[in-house]
């Protein structure tokens, strides 16, 4: 049984970090995982996020290397504290370690290769999770919304950890489904890793075209 000021782990999850656990003055594993800044950590870390947005690129040839345990947890963790509907947290992730699963999900995304990464998130709407009072057209609305967010909060964590992601909506949502053994609609998958090449970000639009100013 837990005690006050123990940090409990959610069943299945082991902290990469040993000294996570000796800190009891942390009350939470998110708070844990997010404020650990060790040198090994802050080496490898960007943390001036306008940095990090700009930077940002998708890729889709990934090196085989595989992601420090840390790096995963900073990423998942960083999920979590995306805004969601009322707080209700309406999504889950799947974190795929199976690799006959992720050759599937290959084959459901379109037979696009590059999901087949070192790091795989698939992201579901979990609407029953929004206790709120609205038509259930809102709360599907909410849930999409939530488990997009939450998606983009880890794409912009792996990149500030020197990683580089590809975001795949492109996907068969119920031969996903399948695949990942879960009743929920997946709303996208985030495929992670260390990039083949680093390349520069892709132009937009002018921000005056995309900015509609109403005075
Ligand atoms: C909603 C959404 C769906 C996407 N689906 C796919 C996809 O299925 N396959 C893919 O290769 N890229 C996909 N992308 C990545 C986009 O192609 C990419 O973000 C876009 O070209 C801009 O490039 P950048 O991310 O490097 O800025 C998707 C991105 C978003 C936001």
């Amino acid at each position: 049984m837990a005690k006050s000021g123990d940090v409990v782990y959610p069943a299945g999850y082991e902290p990469a970090h040993e000294d996570v656990k000796s800190i009891e003055t942390r009350k939470s594993l998110l708070n844990a995982i997010l404020g650990d800044h060790s040198k090994e950590i802050s080496e490898d870390l960007d943390t001036d996020l306008f940095e990090v947005m700009k930077r940002r690129r998708s890729t889709r040839k990934f090196d085989s290397k595989p992601i420090e345990k840390w790096k995963v947890e900073k990423i998942l963790a960083a999920a979590d504290t995306a805004p969601t509907a009322g707080n209700f947290q309406g999504f889950e992730i799947f974190h795929i370690k199976n690799i006959k699963m992720k050759e599937e999900l290959v084959k459901a995304s379109n037979d696009q290769p590059y999901v087949n990464s070192p790091l795989v998130l698939v992201f579901c709407k979990n609407q029953s999770r929004v206790k709120l009072k609205f038509p259930k057209r809102m709360l599907a609305k909410f849930a999409i919304q939530d488990a997009t967010l939450a998606a983009a909060y880890s794409q912009l964590a792996a990149t500030a950890l020197g990683l580089s992601t590809i975001w795949i909506g492109m996907i068969d949502e119920k031969k996903v489904a399948e695949i990942i053994e879960t009743d929920l609609v997946p709303s996208s998958l985030l495929c992670i890793g260390y990039p083949v090449k680093r390349r520069y970000p892709k132009p937009r639009r002018n921000l005056s075209d995309l900015i509609h100013v109403l005075e």
